[in-house]
């Protein structure tokens, strides 16, 4: 039995000793039982993180735009504050003992959000390859489309400026009438961005396809992306957007090599996919013991699978790394998507204020509170190993802290 069979076995064990408090916990049972160990008789594709880097170097050029390395640091407050289960004493059976804790998995953090690109975040990677496909294409204007808080409109937005090029969002509007500029929205108006709002009852796509026609018709040459830089379509041939976090865990493993740490699994929200694929990718060509876990912001696991693994092959295959990545080896959890995206909890207040409070570190609501509530509740239920260290990349999305202020500090109080 492999040591991922073994945990997984335990895990589950441990989930039906505690009778598992979540609503949710049937069908986090059920995604874990199926969670299949990392297939190790594939060997296809496997390289160095150094060749890895070479590859992506000489066939994917980049505009610079992130301050790199991003720190890795140590949690080292909740890794004290946050042990492992308490061990069984000698007291009698059926007692919970009150004796020593085990040690716990140690907690370290990737600091995503100082990539120092317009209050930063994962979407600044993303950009370097995009950016340099546009202007390679000859592009003057990146047209995208997000939600109203959108973190890729905001950094899309810098990032356009840092080479001269003019930004077109299509954001949607989630009710009708006046927006409020906070936040993101506050910050793309700020940097000059020309904003096309879809009313919730217009089909974003439609306006999308309308203003670059509409664009090109005034003689403009717009790049159109897809929001979250992540899928292929619109102008972007190959999924750009992974391939930068396929070089960020080359940059991540090589830097917990410097600081002689060893890396078990690296916890992140997902989204569109991209983030999550990349790192995939870099993980299973460099050092396939490291596991990749994402925690959904909204939707269900299936269809996550299945984007992230097509992102993720479609990127091994633009770096001819010889390997199938299916959607069954993706660990993605849906458990702590709740109301859905955007939608505030306790549970996010809660880890938004522990990181505050604790470590002086700042999330964001919609994607980071949620990923951490979600890494949280899984090391309550021993999903990690008590030797494991687990890296949690904080992917930015801080502006979004001020619109939802009120409800943080609100719902913190009753977490
Ligand atoms: C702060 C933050 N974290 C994580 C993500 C998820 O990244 P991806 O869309 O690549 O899954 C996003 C995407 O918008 C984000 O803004």
């Amino acid at each position: 039995m492999t040591t991922d069979t073994l945990h997984r076995r335990r895990f589950l064990e441990n989930g039906m000793r505690a009778g598992l408090t979540l609503a949710a916990a049937p069908a986090l049972v059920t995604h874990l039982a199926s969670c299949r160990p990392r297939q190790t008789a594939d060997v296809g594709g496997i390289t160095t993180p150094s060749r890895l880097q070479r590859t992506i170097d000489r066939r994917f050029p980049r505009a610079r735009l992130a301050h790199l390395p991003t720190p890795l640091e140590k949690l080292e407050v909740l890794t004290a504050e946050s042990p492992g289960s308490p061990s069984p004493g000698p007291q009698s059976p059926g007692l919970r003992a009150p004796g020593p804790r085990s040690p716990g998995p140690r907690w370290f953090i990737k600091r995503d959000d100082q990539t120092g690109l317009a209050f930063g975040g994962n979407k600044t990677r993303k950009l370097e390859f995009i950016l340099q496909d546009a202007l390679d294409q000859g592009a003057d204007t990146i047209l995208t489309s997000a939600g109203l808080q959108s973190n890729w409109a905001r950094q899309t937005v810098a990032a356009a400026n840092m080479f001269g090029l003019k930004t077109v969002l299509v954001l949607s509007k989630p009710r009708p009438g006046p927006v409020d500029y906070d936040g993101n929205l506050f910050l793309d108006a700020l940097m000059g961005a020309d904003i096309r709002f879809v009313e919730p009852d217009q089909s974003r796509q439609a306006v999308l396809d309308q203003t670059a026609e509409e664009l090109k018709a005034h003689g403009r040459r717009p790049y159109v992306v897809s929001v979250g830089g992540s899928r292929p379509g619109g102008s972007m041939a190959q999924p750009l957007g992974a391939m930068g976090y396929t070089l960020a865990f080359v940059e991540l493993y090589q830097q917990a090599q410097e600081q002689n740490t060893r890396i078990d699994s690296i916890v992140i929200a997902n989204g569109s996919g991209g983030t999550q694929a990349g790192l995939v990718v870099g993980a299973r060509a460099a050092a396939p013991h490291v596991r990749i876990v994402g925690i959904n912001v909204s939707g269900a696991r299936e269809p996550a699978r299945n984007n992230i693994a097509s992102i993720a092959q479609a990127a091994a295959h633009g770096l001819d790394l010889d390997m199938t990545i299916t959607p069954e080896e993706i660990i993605v959890f849906d458990d702590y998507v709740g109301e859905g995206y955007g939608v505030m909890s306790p549970e996010i207040a809660r880890a938004i204020t522990l990181l505050a409070r604790k470590e002086a570190i700042l999330l964001d609501p919609v994607y980071t509170g949620k990923a951490l509530a979600g890494l949280l509740d899984l090391n309550e239920r021993e999903y990690f190993r008590e030797d494991e260290n687990v890296v949690f990349i904080h992917t930015g999305g801080t502006p979004a802290l001020f619109p939802y202020r009120q409800e943080i500090l609100e719902l913190a109080e009753t977490a």
